[in-house]
């Protein structure tokens, strides 16, 4: 089928490599020509692991372009709306890049049945709104009707950066939303080497074992839609949980690693996000929860336990920095060593990543702060050059001469570090990481979350 993906970041660039590889004929627009420019020279905008390899693999079959003119939608089958939908400040999504993707498909659309995925994630009612912009906008164009010539179809992502192809290739499920069965059976056909399973597998991502199938969720589009926002939040208060409970854990002198371990063994509950730390971050789980709060608004419906993990999310980042205060009495002047600054190991991502305002407090408590990451500090000195912070890239630079740590992404490399040669000084492990009695061996003390 040629497809057409509106947006070229996480989402959509991943979901282009993936369709493109399982055949399809593929195009990828984005307004950010600086972007589509380093595409068309065969390098990716973003870190994300094997993104590099399956671009030189499949990227010569791609296009990638700012111009609607060059995509031709007249010829295109199914068009993807992967645009960001940030937060606005009352917490509900900002709509204006999908209001902006609508708007310019019915400039463009051009009399071929087309079918609209919505895989940005929007809040509830998005799809039957931007349903009716097209409409609008169309019949204004062209002064007849648009009805049979495209349906809105939901089709949530649930990809997780750092392995966002390997959840592509091999997603737990597919979840289509839409009223209308022909948008329906497209995407059916569209996904049917994934939702077989018999492409052969990349080299690089090989297929897990005992993967024959995956199921394919269809329900309509106001379902489709809770669906990803409700699977968030419940992973979102997943994590919380688990910190609220290393907070007592804490008090009482219990191990909140072990309580995981005993609570995640029933398989009523699962091990998986309950690993006790500073929390969530990213472009995700803050935004979503907080849309869902909003929205709830909206219908007059308060939602109290999204609310409360969002509270006890960014609560952990405040702790950290009270951890280190207590634990060195005083903050003033102290050189403070961050390891990691992306919001999790694996990709370069930044958005609400608990490093910022970790970063931000200690240096409004007058330390001098410095910051390590093995791929995010580009993006760090470009988006946050004025933070106070000295990005370094040489982690022994940034631990050199320290007086306190804090470990806060757990990229495996900072367990490797010969930690011989760093101060013995306090370390704030705030992802239960790091060799705890390896550390304590050499003099340090280290403080973990929960434990
Ligand atoms: N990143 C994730 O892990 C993830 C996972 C699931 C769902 N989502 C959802 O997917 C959507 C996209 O997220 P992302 O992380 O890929 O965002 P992103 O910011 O990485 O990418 C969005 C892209 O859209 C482009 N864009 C904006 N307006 C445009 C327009 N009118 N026409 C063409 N391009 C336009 C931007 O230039 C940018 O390249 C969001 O709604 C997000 O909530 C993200």
């Amino acid at each position: 089928m040629r497809v057409l993906i509106i947006g070229t970041g996480y989402v959509g660039l991943n979901t282009g490599v993936v369709l493109s590889y399982i055949g399809h004929d593929v195009t990828c627009l984005d307004t950010n020509a600086e972007k589509i420019a380093l595409l068309q020279s065969g390098k990716t905008p973003f870190y994300e692991p094997h993104l590099d390899e399956m671009l030189a693999e499949v990227g010569p079959k791609m296009h990638f372009t700012t111009s609607y003119a060059e995509a031709n939608l007249s010829t295109v089958d199914v068009v993807f709306i992967a645009v960001g939908t940030p937060s606005l400040p009352d917490g509900n999504a900002d709509l204006s890049y999908v209001r902006q993707a609508a708007e310019s498909i019915a400039q463009e659309m051009n009399g071929n049945f087309l079918v609209v995925v919505n895989k940005s994630t929007v809040p509830i009612g998005s799809g039957n709104w931007v349903g009716s912009l097209i409409k609008e906008s169309y019949e204004k164009r062209v002064g007849a009707k648009a009805d049979g010539y495209f349906s809105v179809v939901s089709n949530p992502e649930f990809l997780r950066q750092g392995a966002a192809l390997f959840d592509s290739f091999y997603p737990d499920r597919v979840v289509v939303g839409s009223e209308n069965s022909h948008g329906i059976q497209r995407l059916s056909e569209l996904f049917a080497p994934i939702l077989e399973q018999n492409f052969p597998a990349p080299a690089c991502l090989p297929r897990p074992e005992g993967l024959t199938g995956v199921p394919l969720l269809v329900c309509d589009l106001t379902s489709a839609e809770v669906i990803k926002y409700a699977a968030n939040a419940f992973l979102a208060l997943k994590i919380s949980y688990i910190n609220e409970i290393a907070r007592l854990a804490q008090r009482v002198g219990a191990d909140a690693t072990l309580i995981a371990r005993g609570i995640g063994l029933d398989s009523r509950i699962g091990p998986r996000f309950l690993n006790p730390g500073i929390g969530w971050g990213g472009s995700c789980f803050g935004k979503d929860t907080a849309a869902l709060v909003a929205t709830a608004r909206d219908y007059q419906l308060e939602m109290p336990i999204v609310q409360a993990a969002r509270d006890v999310n960014y609560r952990q980042r405040a702790w950290v920095v009270d951890a280190l205060q207590d634990g060195l009495k005083i903050l003033k002047g102290r050189h403070i060593t961050l390891l990691g600054f992306s919001f999790k190991p694996d990709t370069d991502d930044l958005r609400d990543a608990p490093s910022l305002d970790i970063a931000r407090l200690l240096v409004q408590r007058g330390a001098i702060v410095r910051a390590h990451d093995p791929v995010a500090l580009q993006n760090a000195q470009r988006l946050y050059p004025d933070l106070g912070v000295r990005y370094c890239q040489d982690v022994y630079e940034a631990l050199q001469g320290t007086e306190g740590i804090v470990l806060v992404t757990e990229w495996p490399l900072y367990r490797e570090l010969d930690w011989e040669k760093i101060p013995p000084v306090l370390v704030v492990d705030g992802r239960n990481f790091l060799d705890r009695e390896k550390l304590k061996s050499l003099g340090f003390s280290v403080l973990g979350v929960g434990r």
